[in-house]
């Protein structure tokens, strides 16, 4: 059995990950290949009822080191009960955020440890790293306009209602990871139109495809 391929999707608030996540997945159904959406926090039941716990705040109080641990208690579950077994099947698995999150959240904004981190993230991840991180960079006073025009009325989540000070960092701590690791990440400018984001995502996945001898061909 052929092994697929991971895909991740990072960037700050209202960046449009969600809309160019749903583009990539409908273009490769059309070329036949077999995908699987999901996303972070969350994917999986247990790491759904975790997700419920974080996004509400009611974790806050203990702490970020706390909160460090459930992002990852939730990520495992995701990755053993969803993640692995799709990847074994041969599909393309394309996640709405996944381990750069929590290293800029958590362990940038969130001012942890970075020994902590890394070592939260080696028993998480558990060598299913990315095959190819999508980092969509926007502006975070245009990303905050969007998601609150997106959301309406809805109260903001506990990770939205922060500073713009703190947005920037987050950004920053993106761009910094894709310095880092060029051979695994791609940044793609974000303040274009919806189309054009879309021909530069679907350029990067082709690459990575291209460059995926095992990949099954589509049937
Ligand atoms: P979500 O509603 O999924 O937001 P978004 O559309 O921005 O992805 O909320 C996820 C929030 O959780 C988001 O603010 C980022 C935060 N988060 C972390 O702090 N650490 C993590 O490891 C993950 C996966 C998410």
């Amino acid at each position: 059995m052929g092994r697929g391929l991971f895909i991740t999707f990072e960037g700050g608030e209202g960046a449009g990950k969600s809309t160019q996540i749903r583009r990539l997945a409908d273009l490769l159904a059309k070329e036949g290949r077999q995908t699987l959406v999901t996303r972070e926090p969350g994917g999986s039941p247990g790491a759904e009822a975790i997700r419920h716990v974080l996004l509400s705040g009611a974790a806050e109080r203990f702490g970020p080191e706390l909160e460090a641990i459930l992002f990852a208690a939730a990520r495992s579950d995701h990755v053993e009960q969803v993640i692995r077994p799709a990847i074994e099947a041969g599909k393309i698995v394309l996640c709405d955020r996944f381990m750069d999150s929590s290293r800029v959240y958590q362990g940038v904004t969130g001012g942890l440890d970075p020994a902590f981190m890394r070592a939260l993230e080696k028993v998480t991840v558990n060598a299913t790293m990315p095959d190819l991180t999508i980092i969509l960079d926007l502006d975070p006073e245009e990303g905050l306009r969007r998601a609150v025009a997106r959301r309406g009325e809805d109260t903001a989540d506990r990770f939205e209602k922060e500073t713009i000070a703190v947005h920037r960092q987050r950004r920053d701590a993106f761009l910094e990871i894709a310095r880092a690791e060029p051979e695994r990440c791609v940044v793609i400018d974000a303040s274009r139109d919806e189309d054009t984001v879309a021909a530069d995502v679907a350029a990067a996945a082709a690459r990575t495809i291209a460059a995926h001898k095992q990949l099954v061909a589509p049937a």
